[in-house]
């Protein structure tokens, strides 16, 4: 088929924590790289994302962090943008799910299956919280595992022995919005038959991409298929989402992977409106002229028109999403392409065991950028290099430094150095005379096709496998025709190598750009080759470089990445590992899905300088009579003993903290509590699996030092 347009979308990554090196392997570098070659073939392509800022996940955060969703995804929807561009993911937008224009299109498209009566409406039980006067989603609800016997065991899944649960399985079951008993309650719900989609699915994706799709995609799928499709409901109780655009739906918003895979449409809708306002300035190649004068209806055209290729790039949790119930919302609703390929990837596991930001097992994207200042190229050469095409692939230190260290900067970096100094030392940093050499020309088109061919078909790690081939073509000329030693005698003969190496890195400057780009912009000015030749089919051209044309300033391209770098890193890991877990097995599981909290809103130095912080010592320390978690303490701060009641009573036991020292916050108004005065506040720091920890000075300290 001979496609007119490319609509390329990566997953939306949900807006409550960072997202780490594992995700970017799965689905941003793949992406790029792909829509990076179609834009350098002058296809017409559009590179969409943004961030999925609804779901249960953000509330639940928001409650935890003691802030408001809406500062949550700022925060998170900020730092990922900010993440995906110095590591070079070229978005032609990076749009976010609580825009207005994305709740009118997922509404939108909502009513439209609605109106086609696609939607059943079911009546069930859920759990409602009297007190919070809210529907409670199953992450809200904990009670005891009926497996292991896990106290806080969620209403979807007990995180100590990984069973997955109903919450009505649950024993002695609790919201956790109010803490008390929830009640079974009826809710009405919009439900998507997808058993009637199985006969269109079975043609469509089982017949119809049984060679063309990774056996990942479509083995997962067939097994979903095969095993017969349910209903699904499409709305939910909460009230952090898209209202549920009917009349009868008070309280109900959009079920959060009905709205997600929506996001594409709406920041496609988003960039058009920005070209037509002429807001959107395109910086990533020639091939952008095509959008000049674009209207902002012309959105349609990458999501409507049959003659366009759509292709998601996803990590395998999301393949039933975007293979199964995205395809099946597209065609009921009936305007839509259909995506031709879901190139989904396995798992990129680190140091031998699975990534996971909550178990702070993982490179976060943002950590890796504040200590990698300046190498997102060698990032990002590294994961392409183990990309998790078809099994989970392995990130270790130790590869990431054998990799930079022997091919980045022996293979292709060597290669370049050498052949500028050389033309600087022999030819003034001209090119030297020479003529083009045909069989270095058939070469580099054969690997510039290869390349493209691996590329087209997903096969990314093959791709830059015969991309590094020609920098060890090249390093092979040198070595093999010593044009250090040919100077003397023959200086036409070093003219004639250097002339070719000086062609081989233009051709490198070029087929590199997909997956190097930073290098790919260096290699341009080094050669003061002009941006103009940024284009596939420049490869293998004669002469991109003319004998005579002046080199730019040299600069070295990569360094050496040295042991104690890479030490810090492997110790770092170990050092972060939570407190109460074990060193990692291919067997642990995660403990409990806490990201790293949003910061709060900026205070001044006189807001600071209001608090009273004190040391103290806790003299006495009893339970407070119905109530689980409150402790009634006194405390001695040196200028008077105060009576303290504190939420500690779940992780200490009265007599255990006796005689501590801790830090308190004197100056706090009083607060009745239980019907106890309290008169303070004692300072704690929560883990990673919400424990709390007394935030205890030096040892011996005098009762009543000032903290500050
Ligand atoms: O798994 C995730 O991180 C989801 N936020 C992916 C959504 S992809 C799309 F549907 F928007
Ligand atoms: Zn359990």
């Amino acid at each position: 088929m001979n496609w007119k347009r490319y609509t390329v979308t990566a997953a939306l990554p949900y807006a409550n924590g960072p997202k780490h090196i594992g995700h970017l392997a799965g689905a941003y570098l793949p992406a790029d790289i792909y829509a990076r070659y179609l834009r350098l073939n002058k296809r017409d392509v559009i590179f969409v994302c943004g961030s999925d800022e609804h779901g249960t996940a953000i509330p639940i955060q928001a409650r935890k962090e003691n802030t408001t969703p809406r500062a949550i995804i700022d925060h998170y929807h900020n730092l990922l943008k900010d993440n995906f561009s110095k590591l070079g993911i070229s978005f032609d937008v990076y749009h976010r799910t609580s825009e207005p224009i994305h709740h009118e299109t997922a509404q939108e498209f909502f009513k439209v299956m609605y109106d086609k009566g696609l939607f059943t409406e079911e009546i069930s039980e859920q759990y409602y919280d009297n007190e919070a006067k809210a529907f409670l989603a199953d992450r809200y609800i904990v009670g005891t595992c009926p497996n292991c016997g896990n106290e806080n065991a969620y209403g979807d899944q007990c995180e100590r022995c990984g069973k997955t649960l109903s919450p009505k399985e649950l024993i002695n079951p609790h919201s956790t919005l109010s803490g008390t008993q929830p009640v079974l309650k009826e809710t009405k719900h919009w439900y998507m038959p997808l058993q009637n989609y199985e006969p269109w699915l079975k043609e469509w994706l089982l017949q119809g991409h049984k060679d063309d799709w990774k056996s990942n995609a479509y083995g997962q799928c067939k097994s979903w298929i095969d095993a017969g499709l349910q209903p699904r409901a499409m709305t939910r109780d909460l009230d952090w989402g898209i209202k549920v655009p009917l009349k009868d739906a008070e309280g109900k918003v959009l079920y959060v992977w009905f709205d997600a895979p929506i996001g594409y449409i709406s920041a496609t809708k988003q960039l058009f409106k920005e070209i037509e306002e002429g807001k959107q300035e395109f910086s990533y190649s020639q091939a952008h002229e095509a959008y000049k004068g674009a209207k902002a209806d012309d959105w349609k055209l990458y999501w409507q028109n049959e003659e366009t290729k759509l292709v998601h790039f996803i990590g395998k949790d999301n393949i039933v999403f975007h293979c199964i119930i995205f395809p099946a919302m597209l065609h009921a609703h009936g305007e839509f392409i259909l995506p031709d390929n879901v190139p989904a990837n396995e798992f990129v596991n680190l140091e031998g065991d699975k990534m996971s930001t909550s178990r702070r097992w993982s490179v976060e994207m943002y950590e890796y950028l504040e200590e990698f200042p300046g190498k997102p190229d060698e990032l990002r050469y590294v994961l392409a290099s183990i990309l998790p095409e078809t099994k989970d692939s392995e990130f270790t230190w130790k590869d990431y430094q054998t990799r930079i260290n022997s091919e980045l900067v022996g293979i292709l970096g060597n290669f370049v150095n050498r052949v500028v100094v050389l033309t600087d030392k022999y030819f003034e940093g001209k090119v030297p005379p020479s003529k083009p050499s045909e069989e270095l020309q058939a070469y580099i088109t054969e690997q510039r096709d290869k390349i493209g061919t691996s590329i087209e078909n997903y096969r990314l790690r093959e791709a830059l496998t015969e991309l590094m081939n020609i920098a060890r073509y090249g390093n092979k000329l040198l070595t093999e025709k010593e044009p250090w030693k040919t100077f003397k005698h023959s200086p036409e003969q070093t003219g004639v190598v250097l002339y070719d190496c000086l062609q081989i890195i233009a051709n490198l400057a070029i087929l590199c750009e997909p997956f190097l780009p930073f290098t790919s912009s260096k290699l341009f000015a080094m050669l003061n080759l002009n941006a103009a030749n940024l284009l596939w089919g420049n490869a293998g051209r004669q002469n991109l470089l003319e004998t005579g044309h002046k080199l730019g300033a040299a600069e070295l391209l990569y360094q050496k990445i040295e042991d104690d770098v890479i030490q810090k890193q492997i110790d770092k890991l170990k050092n972060t590992l939570p407190v109460n877990n074990t060193p990692p097995t291919q067997n642990t599981k995660p403990v409990q899905p806490t990201e790293v909290s949003a910061p709060k809103a900026e205070i001044t130095y006189d807001d600071f300088s209001k608090l009273d912080l004190r040391v103290g010592t806790i003299l006495t320390a009893e339970k407070v009579e119905k109530a689980d978690k409150l402790l009634k303490l006194s405390v001695d701060l040196g200028f008077e003993t105060r009576t303290i009641v504190s939420g500690i009573a779940a992780f200490f036991k009265p007599e255990e903290i006796i005689g501590l020292q801790v830090s308190v916050v004197t100056n706090l108004a009083p607060k009745k509590i239980r019907g106890i005065e309290s008169k303070g506040m004692i300072l704690l720091a929560e883990d990673e699996i919400g424990s709390l920890v007394f935030i205890s000075p030096k040892k011996g300290m005098k009762n009543g030092s000032i903290i500050r």
